[in-house]
């Protein structure tokens, strides 16, 4: 089964009001002529709707870096899934290792907003990986398997929308990128998983991302392992240039 290449721009907490918009236009002009793959920014909140609204009509799809569980309520600082969709967001990424390592979100948060995403339509990409001293004690796997069964925990069936991106925390924003085969092993690994917990054709249709200090240099050989369906892209993301050069990979 051919998947279709998702590449996806994390902006984390960057960026001007001018400078985002001008980007998101620059990236909508960019990808006019890209029919085979899938193009998505993830601003930060406040530049959501003003963004909307400059890439309305376009192909790129736009997500949020983070929701609440709950629709609504108080719940000071926080942004929920309703809101997001409101404001024209396809997409919502959850349990980046930045929301789980600096902000302690934990597998029972991570499980409910996956939950409330999937209920609202939106399309989770859930984010997994391990530390570098998880991976230097030979754990990259259980801490993977665990994310997964506890970010999937409140969830029977797994929409085919359905996305996940394997971060090693080691090689997110450091320039120590996963070498094709060690980020392969990693995904071959959360498809057998996803397999084995609903079924080969729905592991043969989820998109696999691969996220850690991808740049226009690293992404071909990333996107030849037949288990790395795009990646999730973060400093790299910010530039025109490096994100149109990696989503032309
Ligand atoms: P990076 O970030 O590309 O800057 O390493 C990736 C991410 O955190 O999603």
């Amino acid at each position: 089964m051919e998947r279709r290449p998702l590449i996806a721009g994390n902006w984390k907490m960057n960026l001007s009001l001018r400078d985002a918009i001008s980007l998101a236009k620059d990236i909508v002009t960019g990808i006019l002529d890209i029919e085979d793959r899938d193009v998505l920014i993830a601003p930060p909140f406040p530049f959501l709707y003003p963004i909307n609204k400059a890439i309305e009509g376009s192909k790129l799809f736009l997500g949020a870096q983070n929701m609440h569980w709950e629709e609504g309520g108080a719940f000071t600082g926080e942004v929920s899934g309703l809101m997001i969709r409101d404001v024209g967001c396809t997409h919502v990424i959850i349990g980046h290792s930045e929301r789980r390592i600096i902000f302690k979100e934990t597998d029972e948060m991570i499980a409910k907003k996956v939950k409330k995403a999937i209920d609202l339509g939106l399309y989770p990409i859930l984010c997994v990986g391990e530390r570098l001293e998880e991976r230097e004690d030979g754990k990259t796997f259980e801490v993977v398997k665990n994310q997964l069964e506890g970010g999937l925990s409140l969830i029977d069936e797994i929409p085919d929308t359905f996305i996940i991106a394997y971060e090693p925390v080691w090689a997110i924003g450091t320039g120590h990128t996963a070498t094709p085969s060690q980020a392969q092993e990693v995904h071959s690994f959360i498809r057998k998983w996803i397999e084995e917990r609903y079924g080969k054709e729905k592991a043969s249709f989820i998109r696999i991302l691969y996220g850690g200090s991808v740049k226009p240099e690293n992404i071909k050989e990333l996107m030849a392992e037949e288990d790395i369906d795009g990646a999730l892209v973060g400093g790299a993301s910010l530039k025109v240039d490096s994100f149109l050069k990696i989503v032309r990979f």
